[in-house]
């Protein structure tokens, strides 16, 4: 049954409406400042489920609930230790996802049945105004059908979810691009479950050791993720996508990338596929350029995360067959680009 969803603005006005329509267990998208959520009562076990039909997502994959306080996370999460406390108050609000024991209000729907919950204090004004004015925890997931690159403008998240869902809040095209670091905290040493804006670096100079969950780095390890998402194919573009990089390390050697890329690339189009190729706009200029997809630029990590998931979606829309990938490890955020950009690429790499 195909539902009118409503395409609102960022205004107060529009805002408390969809703060109402949130009140009622009805799903409601809105920007953060990592990726497009899929909004609903975190409390409610008919929302929760409305969410994980909405996005064709497994159930046992849990969500994240967002609220605007941080003296929510007493109600939502058990046993708050120190270090909750400490990155609280430095990252919050902001890109981090925090793993806590969950209370006894967080139903199992919610946390896909496990005795955990995920809380995120998000930055992004709108977001921010639509849990203040609701008045309710926000559960919500990227707001992609499961499978697809999550969604960094309202059109991408129309394009998955028109029809399916009440409304959609349109606050422009996002600012980081990626979904937010998530870190366990349930866990001796805190480890990071998903890689994002604030690295490793930022929580150990704040917390000192954090570990990053094997599962993650291994690409074809049977080491399951703590984080059930992350073991599902994400973020993939229809056609076939490859990331070329040099044997001396990623983004080393363009030269040589380039040249490997444009065999790669020569090679599909005589044949008559669709070929796309994504690069950096510095480098753009070394590929057709009908065919070369920019993905920000060579000086700031946060200009290709913005831009990751919208170019992969080009690619679907263009329909293309095969796509080569230049890597984009050199930047402070490269670890969290490429642990996207690999699964993407179903860890399809070719080395030049
Ligand atoms: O940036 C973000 O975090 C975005 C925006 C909308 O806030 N949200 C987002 O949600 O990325 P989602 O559902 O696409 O990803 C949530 C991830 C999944 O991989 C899920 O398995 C993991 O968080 N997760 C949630 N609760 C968990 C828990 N209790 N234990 C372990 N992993 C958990
Ligand atoms: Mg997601």
């Amino acid at each position: 049954m195909s539902i009118n969803t409503h395409i609102l603005t960022d205004s107060d006005e529009d805002i408390s409406f969809a703060a109402e329509l949130l009140k009622e267990d009805k799903l409601v998208a809105f920007p953060t400042e990592t990726v497009y959520g899929l909004g609903g009562n975190a409390l409610s076990p008919t929302a929760a489920q409305a969410i994980y039909s909405a996005k064709g997502r497994p159930s046992d994959n849990p969500l994240i609930v967002h609220i605007c306080d941080p003296n929510s996370v007493y109600e939502l999460a058990e046993n708050v230790p120190d270090t909750a406390k400490t990155l609280m108050e430095a990252f919050w609000p902001g890109p981090l996802t925090i793993i806590l024991p969950k209370s006894e209000v967080v139903p199992k729907q919610t946390t896909g049945g496990l005795d955990t919950v995920a809380i995120r204090l998000p930055s992004h004004p709108a977001a921010l105004s639509l849990i203040k004015k609701s008045g309710i925890y926000i559960a919500a997931p990227s707001a992609n059908s499961s499978g697809r690159p999550s969604p960094t403008t309202a059109k991408h998240v129309a394009d998955d979810l028109n029809g399916r869902i009440e409304a959609i809040i349109d606050g422009g095209p996002v600012g980081i691009g990626i979904e937010s670091t998530i870190v366990d905290l349930t866990s001796e040493i805190p480890t990071i479950l998903r890689p994002g804006f604030i690295t490793k670096k930022n929580l150990e100079a704040i917390i000192g050791e954090v570990r990053i969950d094997p599962a993650i780095i291994e690409a074809d390890s049977n080491l399951r993720p703590k984080a059930p998402g992350m073991k599902y194919t994400h973020y993939a573009p229809s056609g076939e996508l490859y990331i070329v990089e040099t044997a001396q390390g990623r983004d080393k050697n363009t030269e040589a990338v380039a040249k490997k890329i444009n065999e790669l690339y020569n090679e599909k189009k005589a044949e008559g596929h669709v070929v796309r190729v994504l690069a950096p706009e510095e480098h753009c200029s070394f590929y057709n350029e009908a065919d070369v997809i920019p993905v920000g630029n060579t000086t700031d990590g946060v200009t290709v995360s913005a831009r990751l998931y919208a170019s992969l979606r080009e690619c679907d829309a263009a329909k293309a067959e095969f796509i080569y990938s230049e890597s984009f490890e050199n930047y402070e955020l490269g670890g969290a680009i490429m642990n996207r950009l690999l699964k993407a690429a179903g860890h399809k790499i070719i080395e030049v």
